[in-house]
Order: C-alpha cells, then sequence, then structure tokens
C-alpha cells in the first residue's frame, strides 16, 4: 500500500518542491527521496515505487490533473471520438523519469529492501478515464461497459497491453516485483467482474510473466470478497493483497496455499493507536498461519492524518520488539 505521503512532514516539504502531483511524479529525484523516506524512517523490508497509476492514462495522450486536496481529474472519455484520441501505445518518453527512478532506486535502496514497481489494473485505470474522476461507485464506468461493452472491451485491452509493456520495463529497470492495483474491483457484479476484473488481470498476468518468468506478481482486488476465488486459478500471480474487510482464514480457505496473502490492517486502527492498535495488528498476525507466507501491511493505503509514532509502534509490534 502507499508508504509515502501526507503523513510525514518530509514528504510535504519534499510535495512543496513540485509545482504539480505530475511534475513530482515525474522527476527522478524527488520521486526517489519519496520512495525513500519512509524507509529510511521505519526499515521496512519492501519499499513501493513512488509514483501513481494514473500516469499511464497521462503517457496515452489523455488530460490528468491533481486537485489539491480534490483528487484526480481527467478529461473523460464518452464515446468512440474519446477512445480514437487516445494513443495506440504509451508515450515511453513521458513514462522515462519513472524508470530512471526505479534505475537509481536499485542502487539508493539497501540491498536487503526489496523494490516494488506497480500499476493499477485495467478496470481501476479505465474507471478513472472514463469518470474522469474518483466517485463513490464508479457508476460511470459501470454504466459505460452496459451500454458500449464494445469499445469499453477496446479501451480494457489497450490498457492489458499498456500496462504490461509499463510493469516489463519497470523490472527491466530494477524492480523486482510487481503490483497491480485493482482498487475499484469491489463495486462489480459478478459476471462483470469476471469479464472487467479477473479476465485483463490474468492476461496481464501472463504477459509479464511471459517477459519476466522469476518476477513476483502481486495482485490487490479491493473488495473481490467472496469473488477472492475467482483468482485461484491465476496461474500468473503469486501474491493476493487483501483489503480490510477480508477474514483471513476465508481467503485461506479460498485460494491454494501457493498464494502468499498481503495484508490487512484497517488504515483507521493506525490512526486510532495505542493498545486497540497493538490488538488489531495481533489480530493480524494471527490471522494468518504458517506454511501459507504472509505479507504485513495495511488492507489499503495510509491515511494523512496517520501520527507518525503509531507507524514506530507498529513496526515494533510487528517485528516483535514489544511484549504483546
Ligand atoms: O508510497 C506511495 O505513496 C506509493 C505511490 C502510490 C501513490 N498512488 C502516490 C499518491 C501508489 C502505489 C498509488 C496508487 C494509486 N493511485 C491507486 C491504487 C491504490 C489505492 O490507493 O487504491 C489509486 C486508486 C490512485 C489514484 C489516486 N492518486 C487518487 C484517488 C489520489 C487522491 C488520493 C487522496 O487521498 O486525495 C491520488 C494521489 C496520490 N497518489 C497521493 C500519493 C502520495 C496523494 C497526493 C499528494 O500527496 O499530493
Amino acid at each position: 500500500m502507499r508508504q509515502a505521503g501526507r503523513y510525514l512532514p518530509e514528504y510535504r516539504d519534499l510535495r512543496a518542491k513540485a509545482a504539480t502531483f505530475l511534475d513530482f511524479c515525474y522527476d527522478p529525484a524527488l520521486a526517489v527521496e519519496a520512495t525513500l523516506q519512509p524507509i529510511r524512517r521505519f526499515g521496512f523490508d519492501g519499499a513501493i515505487l513512488f509514483s501513481d497509476i494514473l500516469v499511464l492514462p497521462d503517457a496515452l495522450g489523455q488530460r490528468v490533473a491533481f486537485e489539491s486536496g480534490d483528487g484526480p481529474r481527467l478529461d473523460p472519455i464518452c464515446d468512440a471520438q474519446g477512445l480514437a484520441k487516445l494513443s495506440r501505445q504509451p508515450d515511453w518518453n513521458r513514462l522515462a523519469p519513472v524508470f530512471e527512478a526505479v534505475d537509481r532506486l536499485k542502487t539508493a535502496l539497501p540491498s536487503d529492501v526489496a523494490l516494488i514497481g506497480f500499476c493499477g489494473a485495467p478496470w481501476t485505470v479505465a474507471s478513472y478515464m472514463i469518470a474522469g474522476r474518483g466517485t463513490p461507485d464508479q457508476a460511470p464506468a459501470r454504466l459505460f461497459a452496459y451500454r458500449h461493452p464494445d469499445l469499453f472491451a477496446a479501451l480494457i485491452d489497450r490498457l492489458v497491453d499498456a500496462s504490461a509493456e509499463y510493469l516489463v520495463r519497470q523490472l527491466a529497470a530494477g524492480a523486482e516485483a510487481v503490483q497491480i492495483f485493482d482498487s475499484w474491483a469491489g463495486v462489480l457484479p459478478p459476471a462483470e467482474f469476471d469479464r472487467w476484473c479477473v479476465a485483463p488481470m490474468a492476461a496481464l498476468a501472463a504477459k509479464v510473466r511471459a517477459k519476466a518468468p522469476e518476477a513476483p506478481i502481486i495482485a490487490f482486488p479491493r473488495g473481490a470478497g467472496t469473488q477472492l476465488a475467482k483468482f485461484a486459478p491465476l496461474v500468473g500471480i503469486d501474491a493476493i493483497g487483501l483489503d480490510t474487510a477480508v477474514e483471513p482464514k476465508a481467503a485461506d480457505a479460498a485460494l491454494p496455499g501457493r498464494f502468499a496473502l498481503q495484508g490487512n490492517l484497517d488504515p483507521l486502527a493506525l490512526v486510532a493507536g495505542g493498545p486497540r492498535l497493538d490488538h488489531e495488528v495481533e489480530r493480524v498476525l494471527d490471522g494468518f498461519v504458517a506454511p501459507r507466507a504472509h505479507i504485513f501491511n495495511l488492507g489499503h493505503g495510509i491515511l494523512p492524518e496517520t501520527p507518525v509514532g503509531n507507524v514506530e509502534r507498529l513496526v515494533a509490534r510487528v517485528r516483535g520488539e514489544t511484549s504483546p
């Protein structure tokens, strides 16, 4: 999940050096520093590249902006004309600073810290491209997919190809694993979930796997709930990120033992802190049992109001430096 961000004072200082959030993402020196900040402070085992899932629509020629405090804004795609305006291929020159940041991080990070690259899943990225913004349930994209399934499939196909190549290039530049964020998987009813979440995720993982056979791939189908089992046959994927609503034992029962599970502390428990945080950390640690591999993580991104001391407390607890 996100590690960098507005909860860290040093991040806020760094952020002030770039005029816009996209300028920040496309400045290798700033992106490297933002990636390193939480590692320096907390000594995490894995670093997630500092960037955003919406650099891909930007590189495909769609206008993307981040309004301060108001989330992303894109020129929405409403019809075939809108889709036709997109480039066939991402502008790789535009994304070159991302690969440059990955390359620099390879040497800047301690050798025992894994560097995780990422992209958005086709469905989640498409949902922002259609709506032009975040919405409570991504209804604009769901409606578009019912009304214009062929057009929507064309957009998804294009995102599968572009995202696969984007991840392969991150791996070539030095990322050791990649994570695919399907943050809006949970708003899809079963048939739509199969078509727009599972199938594109499978195609994307297979394409990455074909060019980077060894690289671990993590999928994060947020809100999948009882549909998690649909990921079981997805052979290209090595680990599943679980959101806060998933009972660890239910995920264990739904997925073959070869999948590592990542998650799933509630980010609000981390805001709350104190003994209640300790209790929730224990609950997560106890929920995942060997021999299944578990990667301790939050169930979604860290919140800006999170006290830094609570993160220190969490790390000490997970590492067993404080007794339960
Ligand atoms: O350590 C990190 O922060 C990793 C980098 C990272 C960011 N975004 C930076 C970011 C990652 C992995 C993401 C993924 C991302 N971006 C997702 C998938 C994961 C998730 O959270 O569901 C999504 C849906 C986005 C799109 C996006 N980017 C939104 C909706 C927003 C606004 C969020 C808000 O709270 O206002 C962003 C902005 C963003 N991306 C920030 C950061 C640190 C905050 C903006 C800022 O600091 O100015």
